[in-house]
């Protein structure tokens, strides 16, 4: 891959991982108990590392997908907070798929993928798990 289309790749990457964060730091602050908030915070760091590994890369700051960040932010929790929470774990596989094609043979990222497979993993065990679906307010 030529240094224009991966730069363009990165940029790409980078708007989504910024959005992302914006998103899970909305989810945690419409969420009251404790141990979920912790997770969604945990996740919304895990996703501002990623935004600053790009940046290391494409040595510029990128605005988040506003429509996106409404759509999931603002919109799916006023619906339902356990859809946006559903929403945003197929986000997560949708994410490591699309660093997993685009990826390796690139840069060193495997620990990015590493990340996004446990976000999945963590938000299906909060929707799996009783005791937490019962706190994520329908
Ligand atoms: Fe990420
Ligand atoms: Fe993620």
């Amino acid at each position: 891959m030529n240094t224009i289309s991966l730069k363009l790749f990165f940029i790409e990457f980078q708007r989504n991982e910024i959005t992302d964060h914006l998103i899970y730091c909305r989810l945690s602050n419409l969420t009251k108990d404790y141990s979920l908030k912790e997770l969604l915070e945990k996740i919304a760091d895990d996703e501002m590392k990623h935004y600053s590994f790009w940046k290391e890369y494409t040595n510029k700051d990128v605005k988040p997908y506003y429509f996106k960040l409404f759509w999931y932010g603002y919109i799916m929790p006023f619906v339902s907070k356990k859809l946006a929470l559903r929403f945003m774990k197929r986000l997560e596989n949708y994410a490591h798929l699309e660093y997993t094609a685009n990826l390796l043979n690139e840069v060193e990222g495997q620990w990015i993928i590493n990340d996004e497979s446990l976000h999945e993993k963590m938000l299906n065990q909060v929707l799996e798990n009783d005791y937490l679906s019962k706190t994520v307010e329908e």
